[in-house]
C-alpha cells in the first residue's frame, strides 16, 4: 500500500493555493536537472504540475528524485509556491505555481515505454494500438475519450428531459436475415444451434412499441461482421430511438434537438435549425452520393441534352442511355497536364472510363471574331473542337463558368457518372481546401428507394425490411418495386452518414408482402420472423425511429477522420485487436463443448 494519498489532482493548483501543503499522485511526464535542482512534471488526467526538488530541503530527496524515470508513478508531498514572474508557464493552467517537494514516494517504476507518452509522437498506429493503455495516457486521446463521455452524458440528459425511457435489449438474439452479416455464438446446451450478436436493437425496439413502451432510447452496442473502413468498426455504439404514433417529422425533430444540444453542450457550437432536407434523388444528381457534404457548393451539372454527340466519348454513352455530367473547378484552368492527369487516374480508380477536361479561357480576339465561341469565353482542350457555339454556350452556362475555370466531364451510365463525380468532388474539396475546419453542415436525406439491387443481382432492402413504403406506393409494390420510395431518412453531417431511420411497417400483411418481395419464402419468414408478425396482430401502433452512430458523432465533433481515435480499444482495419491478439484460438475441449469443429479452408 502506498502511503501518500493525493489531496489534489495535478490539474488543480493555482496561485491562490500558495503556502498550502499538498500531496500529488501521478506519472512523471518529464524530468529536468539544473545542477543540484531537479524539476519534474507530474501528470494525471486532470493536468500537469511542476514539482521542484531542492537541496535546501534535503540532499537525500534530490538524490531520490534524480533516479526518477519517465512514466514512473510517484507520490509527492510538498508546499505550493508561486513561481517567479519570469518562470510562469502561461501555456498550462497550473503554470503560475510549483510544488516544493518535502517528501517523495516512488509508488511504481516503469520500463522505458515503446513510444514516448507525448503529444508529438511519430509512431505507426499499429504500435499505439499494441500498447493502447499507454496511448490512452496521451492528452489528445484523453481529450477524445473525455469528450465521448460528455457526449453520452449530454445525450442521456436530453433524451431523459424529453421523456424517453432508457431500456436495454438483448445482445444475444436469433439470427434473422436482411441486415449486415452477424457474428454467431454456438450454443453449448443445444448442439448445432447459434445465437447471433445483435446488429442493432431494431426488432426489439419495435416490439417495445407494441408493448406500449412509447419513447424508448438506448445507448446500444451493435455487432456487424463487415469490412472495416475509416468510419466503421465491428462493434460500435448507437443512440437508438423508437417512438409510437409519430410521423417522419416527429422523429427528425427529436434527433435534431438532441444533436443541437450535444453540439452546444459539448462542442460549444450553435447549430442552426431546422436542418436542410434534400431528397435522395436530388442528392445523387447534384452531389453524386446519398451523403452529401454541403459545406461547399460545387454542384454537379448535366450536359446530356447539349453535349456534342460527334465526340465519340459522349455520343456512344448517350446512345446507350447514359449521361454526360461535370464539375467546375473554379480557377483551375492553369493546372498542369500532370495535375489533370492525376484527376484522371483518380476517377479511373473509382470506375470511370476516363475524364474529359476543358479549360475556359479569355478569348485572344475580340467578341464576334472568327473562332470565338462565346462572348467572353473560349474552350480549350482536346475535346473543345467538338463544341459548336450553342453547345459551348450551354456548357458555360450550366457550369456557371468564367475564364480561368477548369471543366471536368464524365460520360457514363447515370449511377456510375454520379458516383465518379461525387468522388471527384470530394477530391477537389481536399485539394482546393474548400472547407473551413470546424464547420458543421447537417442535412437530412429523405425519400430513399425501398429496394436496391445487390452486387450479386439480388434485391435487398435499402434501409431494412421493416421500413414502411410511402403510402402512395402501397398499391404498386409488386408491380414496380424498384420505383417504390420508403419512409426512410438519413442524417448526414459533412458528407458522413451519422444516422438512419424510418417510419416502420406496423401491419402484418404489408410486412409479409415486403418479405416476399425480398425473396423470402412463407415458411422461412414464419421461422425467422413469426414472433414479429404475430406481434403485429395484437395491436401494433404506428411507430418510427432512428439510430445515430455515437462513434461517428464523437469523431466528427472532434474534427477527426479516424473512428479508432474515439474508441478505447478498437479493431484494426484488418479486424484484429493488436493488443490482446483477438480473435484468438481456443482449446479442442472448448470447441467440443460447443459442438464445433474447425475445418481448413
Ligand atoms: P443503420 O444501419 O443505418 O441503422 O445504423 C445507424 C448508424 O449507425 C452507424 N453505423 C456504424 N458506425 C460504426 N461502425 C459501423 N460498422 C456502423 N454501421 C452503422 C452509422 C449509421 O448511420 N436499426 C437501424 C436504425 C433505425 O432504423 O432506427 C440501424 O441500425 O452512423
Amino acid at each position: 500500500m502506498w502511503k501518500l494519498k493525493r489531496t489534489q489532482t495535478c490539474g488543480e493548483l493555482r496561485a491562490e493555493h500558495a503556502g498550502k501543503s499538498v500531496v500529488l499522485n501521478g506519472w512523471v511526464d518529464a524530468r529536468r536537472n539544473f545542477g543540484n535542482l531537479i524539476f519534474i512534471d507530474l501528470r494525471d488526467r486532470y493536468g500537469r504540475t511542476q514539482v521542484l526538488f531542492s537541496p535546501d530541503r534535503a540532499a537525500a530527496l534530490v538524490e531520490q528524485a534524480s533516479k526518477l524515470g519517465k512514466e514512473w508513478v510517484v507520490a509527492v508531498r510538498g508546499v505550493v509556491r508561486k513561481r517567479d514572474a519570469d518562470t510562469v508557464n502561461a501555456k498550462i493552467p497550473t503554470g503560475e505555481i510549483e510544488v516544493d517537494a518535502v517528501d517523495l514516494e516512488i509508488v511504481n517504476e516503469a520500463k522505458t515505454t515503446p513510444f514516448e507518452v507525448t503529444e508529438r509522437i511519430n509512431v505507426a498506429e499499429e504500435m499505439r494500438l499494441q500498447h493502447r493503455y499507454l496511448d490512452l495516457r496521451r492528452p489528445t486521446m484523453q481529450r477524445n475519450i473525455l469528450t465521448r463521455s460528455k457526449i453520452v452524458h449530454a445525450m442521456r440528459e436530453h433524451m431523459d428531459a424529453q421523456g424517453f425511457l432508457d431500456i436495454e435489449t438483448p445482445y444475444m438474439v436469433k439470427f434473422t436475415p436482411g441486415g449486415a452479416r452477424n457474428f454467431l455464438c454456438p450454443s453449448r446446451l443445444y448442439p448445432g444451434r447459434f445465437f447471433a450478436l445483435a446488429e442493432s436493437p431494431q426488432i426489439f425496439k419495435q416490439l417495445f412499441m407494441v408493448s406500449g413502451l412509447d419513447k424508448y432510447y438506448q445507448i446500444a452496442r451493435c455487432f456487424r461482421d463487415e469490412d472495416l473502413r475509416a468510419d466503421r468498426q465491428l462493434e460500435f455504439t448507437q443512440l437508438d430511438i423508437e417512438m409510437s404514433f409519430v410521423q417522419r417529422e416527429d422523429v427528425m425533430n427529436v434527433i435534431e434537438g438532441c444533436v443541437v444540444h450535444v453540439w452546444k453542450k459539448v462542442g460549444g457550437v450553435e447549430v442552426p435549425r431546422p436542418f436542410p432536407v434534400i431528397t435522395y434523388e436530388e442528392s445523387e444528381r447534384l452531389y453524386g452520393t446519398d451523403k452529401p457534404d454541403l459545406r461547399f457548393g460545387m454542384k454537379i451539372w448535366d450536359l446530356t441534352d447539349a453535349a456534342p454527340r460527334e465526340f465519340k466519348v459522349f455520343g456512344s454513352v448517350i446512345e446507350a442511355g447514359g449521361v454526360v455530367r461535370g464539375l467546375t473547378a473554379t480557377g483551375c484552368a492553369s493546372w498542369s497536364r500532370k495535375q489533370t492527369d492525376e484527376l484522371e487516374t483518380y476517377v479511373k480508380g473509382i470506375g470511370a472510363k476516363g475524364l474529359v477536361t476543358l479549360k475556359v479561357e479569355q478569348p485572344q480576339a475580340p467578341p464576334g471574331s472568327l473562332g470565338v465561341l462565346s462572348a467572353d469565353c473560349v474552350l480549350a482542350g482536346s475535346a473543345a473542337k467538338f463544341f459548336a457555339p450553342p453547345q459551348a454556350k450551354a456548357i458555360i452556362e450550366r457550369a456557371g463558368a468564367k475564364p480561368g475555370d477548369l471543366l471536368l466531364l464524365v460520360a457514363d451510365a447515370e449511377e456510375k457518372a454520379a458516383s465518379v463525380l461525387g468522388g471527384l468532388r470530394l477530391l477537389l474539396r481536399d485539394k482546393l481546401g474548400l472547407v473551413k475546419p470546424g464547420t458543421f453542415q447537417f442535412c437530412w436525406v429523405v425519400d430513399f428507394p425501398m429496394f436496391e439491387v445487390g452486387e450479386d443481382g439480388s434485391v435487398g432492402a435499402k434501409h431494412h425490411p421493416f421500413t414502411s413504403p410511402k403510402d402512395e406506393f402501397l398499391d404498386v409494390l409488386e408491380k414496380e418495386p424498384m420505383k417504390v420510395k420508403a419512409k426512410a431518412y438519413d442524417l448526414v453531417l459533412n458528407g458522413v452518414e451519422l444516422g438512419g431511420g424510418s417510419i416502420r411497417i406496423h401491419r402484418r400483411d404489408v410486412q409479409q408482402r415486403i418479405f416476399k418481395l425480398l425473396g423470402l419464402t412463407e415458411e422461412y419468414t414464419r421461422d425467422r420472423f413469426g414472433f414479429l408478425l404475430d406481434a403485429f396482430e395484437y395491436g401494433a401502433p404506428p411507430h418510427g425511429g432512428i439510430a445515430l452512430g455515437l462513434d461517428r458523432v464523437a469523431m466528427l465533433l472532434l474534427g477527426l477522420d479516424n473512428i479508432r481515435d474515439v474508441i478505447t480499444f478498437p479493431k484494426t482495419q484488418s479486424t484484429v485487436c493488436l493488443m490482446t491478439g483477438a480473435p484468438g484460438t481456443v482449446t479442442e475441449k472448448q470447441l467440443k463443448e460447443l459442438h464445433v469443429r474447425v475445418v481448413d479452408g
